[in-house]
């Protein structure tokens, strides 16, 4: 079965961006595949550094690297700090690229697909840092959908149950789960 993982850039514990990529996700499992969602708040993972590095890859990191070495997609929300990407996501996939105990350099990333989402309070919706998601996704290998979708003025963008008001938007949110599960099964069934 179709893995695909799905996780925010973002630690906050009522992140829009959770949220987010929690709709993308039910997309994704309507069209099959086995979605993993994963709060990054759960994985206590220190700042990248290749002298904590040598002393051995934190168990979190390898927890989370295996995790994406046994999925083919996922759908990454990711919150724009400073126009960018934020240094949660950065640093998570900065361990990630790495090779770690019996997981290889390419396995997190190389050959997958990845569809990508922002939320954010602002007008854009978090537009510009997904340019920088999508730079470093395709520099790590992995086949990033020309979809993509943003969701302005986050605030009252969500409904109680963790939906879109706009319907149309919600609808283009788990169109692009289904997308990228569709496009993980073919490259799965290989
Ligand atoms: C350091 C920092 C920088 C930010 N920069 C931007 C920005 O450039 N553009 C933007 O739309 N929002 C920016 N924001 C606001 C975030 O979009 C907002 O905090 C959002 O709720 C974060 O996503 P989350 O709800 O998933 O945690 C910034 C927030 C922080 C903390």
């Amino acid at each position: 079965m179709t893995q695909i993982i799905a996780l925010a850039g973002s630690l906050r514990s009522q992140s829009y961006n959770k949220t987010l990529v929690k709709i993308a996700a039910k997309g994704a499992e309507e069209q099959g595949a086995n979605v993993v969602y994963v709060d990054l708040a759960d994985y206590p993972i220190p700042l990248f550094s290749e002298d904590l590095e040598a002393e051995g890859t934190p168990a979190a990191v390898n927890d989370l690297k295996s995790l994406f070495a046994q999925s083919q997609g996922m759908l990454i929300a990711s919150p724009e700090y400073n126009g960018s990407i934020s240094g949660v996501l950065k640093n998570v996939l900065d361990w990630l690229s790495r090779p770690s105990q019996g997981v290889g350099i390419g396995s997190a990333f190389d050959g997958k697909v990845a569809g990508i989402m922002a939320a954010s309070p602002g007008g854009l919706g978090g537009l510009r840092g997904l340019g920088h998601v999508r730079d470093i996704l395709n520099n790590l290998g992995t086949i990033v959908s020309p979809k993509q979708v943003t969701v302005p003025a986050a605030y009252g963008a969500f409904d109680d149950d963790g939906g879109l008001v706009d319907a149309e938007l919600e609808q283009r949110v788990k169109a692009l789960g289904a997308q990228v599960a569709s496009m993980a099964s073919r490259l799965n069934n290989k």
